[in-house]
């Protein structure tokens, strides 16, 4: 089967994609309202794009009336956002939080999550999140229907049971996500394994790089 990106209409390419580009991580993303409250909504345009500078993506459409959603009217305001990452022990919550509630709804408190106050920013981050990132808006990239919002990552909370004993690492015995497939499908990241280069790589790197050494010679 075939599709023509440029023919389709919006609905049919966000089910096209969303259906094979997963699983998607899901940012449960936290913000303040003008009026001082705390918002949170899952976001599953999301990930990761760089370290340096430390740069994390979402890309948050607008509503079917065309109005814009609270997380990125609280993000327009602020410049500022938590993104909370998401394990099992949050699902519940975290699809409670993607109901679409008024401004004035703290919706953390609603699904039944502690919150506490960002060490960077002025937002809350989930307490039980395996791990928070405190962001400042690096830009936003307006189109019709959508913004898209990197955030550069200023301060970074981990669970400590997500760590391992150095605090360097991630511990997966633990830490095991969830994250979106197709539809209202999820996955959860509790069958992990490990994939090496095979033993001759350094040789073959290596070899790649002689013929340049020597032109340049
Ligand atoms: C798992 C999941 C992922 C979602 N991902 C996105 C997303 O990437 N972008 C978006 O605009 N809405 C996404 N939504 C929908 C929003 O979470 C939902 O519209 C929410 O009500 C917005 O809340 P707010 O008005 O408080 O910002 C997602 C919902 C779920 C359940």
């Amino acid at each position: 089967m075939e599709f023509d990106f440029t023919q389709l209409p919006p609905q049919d390419r966000y089910r096209l994609l969303t259906n094979f580009v997963g699983p998607r991580p899901i940012a449960l993303v936290t913000t303040r309202s003008e009026g001082g409250h705390s918002n949170a909504a899952p976001m599953s345009f999301f990930n990761v794009f760089s370290q340096d500078p430390p740069i994390v993506i979402l890309g948050v459409q607008t509503r079917g009336d065309g109005q814009e959603k609270d997380t990125l009217v609280n993000i327009r305001r602020s410049s500022q956002f938590c993104v909370n990452m998401v394990d099992m022990e949050l699902a519940e919550a975290m699809i409670l939080c993607g109901v679409n509630f008024a401004p004035d709804v703290d919706e953390p408190a609603f699904a039944g999550l502690d919150t506490a106050p960002c060490r960077q920013i002025d937002a809350h981050y989930i307490t039980r999140t395996p791990c928070a990132m405190e962001c400042r808006v690096e830009r936003i990239i307006d189109f019709p229907s959508r913004a898209i919002i990197l955030g550069e990552v200023v301060e970074m909370t981990v669970r400590d049971d997500c760590m391992d004993a150095q605090g360097r690492y991630v511990n997966p015995d633990v830490y095991q996500p969830i994250a979106r497939l197709h539809a209202d499908n999820y996955i959860v990241a509790d069958r992990q394994f490990e994939l090496l280069k095979p033993a001759e790589a350094a040789t073959w790197e290596a070899a790649q790089l002689t013929p340049k050494t020597a032109k340049a010679r």
